[in-house]
C-alpha cells in the first residue's frame, strides 16, 4: 500500500508505466531488422551473461495480455517506445508492412483499452546498417531519424497521445559513445562529443518532421541525475558542476536555451564537430512537453588523474537499490523545480521512475517515497502532470541482462507467465480508488 493518495494529484493527473521495444518485444522476425544491440549483446564481455533481446517478454505475441495488465492496474497512459528497425529494417528506404501493423494492432490495443499512448520514437535499437555508416557519429543521422520520425507520424500520429523523439540523449551519447557501456561500446571522447551533438540535432530534426506530418504534442525524455560533491572541498564541488554539466546541463542548456554550457564546450572543443553553433537553433526547437527520468543521484570527488573530467564517481552512504544506485526521493524533487525554474514552464512528465529490487517490498517503498518527491515537487511550483513507473515488467536490462528486475509485474522467463508483484498491486489500490 502506498501512503500517498491519487486524489493528491489532481483529477488530470496522468499515471502510467513505461516500457521499451528492445527490452521487451523479442519477436525478431516478421522483417525486423537487426539493432546494435544484437550486435553488442553477441559481443563476449558486453552483457552479463551474455543476454539478448531475441525473445525478452515475448510482448511481440504477448502484448494483449500486457495491456489488458496496465488497464486493470488503474493506469491511464502507456508509454511505450517504437523499434525503428521493426519499422524500416536497413534504417533507411524499404518500410516494413508487418512491423506497422505490429504497431497498429498494439496503439488500438491501447486505444480499446482506454489508455493513452505515450510513445518513444527511438529507445536505443539503432539498426545496424546506419552504425555501419557511423550511426550517432555521423551528422546524417538527424536526416534518417527524421524520415523515421515521418513514417511514425504518417501511420500513426492521430493516434497517439504524446511522442517523444529520443530516450535519454546521455546513454544514447556518453554511455555509449565514451563510457562504452552501452551499444556500440565506443570509449572515445571524439565518437562522444559528436554524439552529444547529432542526438539533440536528430531531435530537433525530427520535431519538424513529425510537426510537417500534423503530429502533436511533441517532446524528449531527458535522465537527470542529482549531482552531488562528496565532500565540501571545493575541488569535489568541481567535480560535482562538471559531472551535472556533462550529465544533465549539456541537454537541458541545449534543449531549452540554445546554448551548450560554456565549461563543458571548452573541454569538448577539440572533438566537436564544427560549426555546431549553427545548428543550436534546431537543438531547440519549442517544444509541447518535457519528459524526465530520474532514479538516483551521484557523489562526486575530484580525481586528478582522469583527463578531461577529472572526476570520479564514489559510493554514497545512503540505502541503495540492487545495482548499488542510492535512493534519494530529494532529488527528483529538488530536479523537477529546477527545471520549471531554470529551464522551461512546459508540462512535465516523470517518464520513468523505479527500482531493480527482488524485495518487491522495498519497491513499494520505493515507489511511495518518490510519489511524495514529485508533490513536494508540485508544491513547489513545478508543473509536472504525469508519473510513469519503469517498468510494467521484468525485463533486458542493456548490460545487465536479466539478472536485474525493474518490474512490478514479475516474469518468469522460462515460461513467459506474468505475476503481478505487490507493488503492482499498490498501484492498482491507489488508482482504483479514486477513478
Ligand atoms: C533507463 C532506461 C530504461 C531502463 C531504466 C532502468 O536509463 O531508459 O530503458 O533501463 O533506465
Amino acid at each position: 500500500m502506498f501512503s500517498v493518495e491519487r486524489g493528491q494529484f489532481g483529477p488530470n493527473f496522468v499515471f502510467g508505466t513505461a516500457t521499451a521495444a528492445y527490452q521487451i518485444e523479442g519477436g525478431q522476425i516478421d522483417g525486423r531488422g537487426t539493432c546494435i544491440w544484437d550486435t553488442f549483446a553477441a559481443t563476449p564481455g558486453n552483457v552479463k551473461n551474455a543476454d539478448d533481446g531475441h525473445e525478452a517478454d515475448d510482448h511481440y505475441h504477448r502484448w494483449p495480455e500486457d495491456l489488458d495488465l496496465i488497464r486493470d492496474g488503474g493506469f491511464d497512459g502507456y508509454r511505450f517506445s517504437l523499434a525503428w528497425p521493426r519499422i524500416i529494417p536497413e534504417g533507411t528506404g524499404a518500410i516494413n508492412q508487418a512491423g506497422l501493423d505490429f504497431y497498429d494492432r498494439l496503439i488500438d490495443g491501447m486505444l480499446e483499452r482506454g489508455l493513452k499512448p505515450f510513445a518513444t520514437l527511438y529507445h536505443w535499437d539503432l539498426p545496424s546498417p546506419l552504425q555501419d555508416r557511423g550511426g550517432w557519429m555521423n551528422r546524417d543521422i538527424a536526416g534518417w531519424f527524421a524520415d523515421y520520425a515521418a513514417v511514425v507520424a504518417r501511420n500513426f500520429g492521430d493516434r497517439l497521445h504524446a511522442t517523444a523523439t529520443i530516450n535519454e540523449p546521455w546513454c544514447v551519447a556518453f554511455l555509449s559513445h565514451f563510457l562504452g557501456i552501452h551499444a556500440p561500446g565506443y570509449r572515445d571522447i571524439r565518437a562522444a562529443s559528436r554524439a552529444m551533438h547529432h542526438v539533440l540535432f536528430a531531435h530537433g530534426t525530427a520535431i519538424a518532421a513529425l510537426r510537417a506530418e500534423g503530429a502533436k504534442n511533441l517532446g524528449i525524455v531527458t535522465n537527470l541525475q542529482k549531482c552531488e560533491p562528496a565532500s565540501d572541498s571545493p575541488a569535489d564541488l568541481e567535480a560535482s558542476t562538471l559531472m551535472d554539466g556533462t550529465f544533465n546541463r549539456w541537454y537541458l542548456d541545449g534543449l531549452y536555451k540554445g546554448k551548450y554550457p560554456a565549461d563543458i564546450v571548452a573541454r569538448l572543443e577539440p572533438y566537436l564537430p564544427a560549426g555546431f553553433e549553427a545548428d543550436m537553433p534546431v537543438v531547440s526547437t519549442p517544444l509541447d512537453w518535457a519528459g524526465i527520468n530520474y532514479y538516483s543521484r551521484s557523489l562526486l570527488a575530484y580525481d586528478a588523474a582522469t583527463p578531461v573530467f577529472p572526476l570520479k564517481q564514489v559510493a554514497g552512504p545512503l540505502d541503495k537499490n540492487d545495482l548499488g544506485w542510492e535512493i534519494y526521493p530529494k532529488g527528483l524533487t529538488d530536479l523537477l523545480v529546477r527545471v520549471s525554474r531554470e529551464y522551461t514552464k512546459l508540462p512535465l512528465y516523470v517518464t520513468e521512475n523505479g527500482m531493480s529490487e527482488t524485495n518487491d517490498e522495498k519497491r513499494v517503498a520505493y515507489y511511495d517515497m518518490h510519489l511524495k518527491a514529485v508533490l513536494e515537487a508540485r508544491a513547489q511550483g513545478a508543473d509536472v502532470r504525469g508519473y510513469f513507473a519503469w517498468s510494467l515488467l521484468d525485463n533486458y536490462e542493456w548490460a545487465e541482462g536479466y539478472s536485474s528486475r525493474f518490474g512490478i509485474v514479475h516474469v518468469d522467463y522460462e515460461t513467459q507467465k506474468r505475476t503481478p508483484k505487490g507493488s503492482y498491486r499498490a498501484f492498482q489500490g491507489m488508482l482504483h480508488n479514486t477513478k
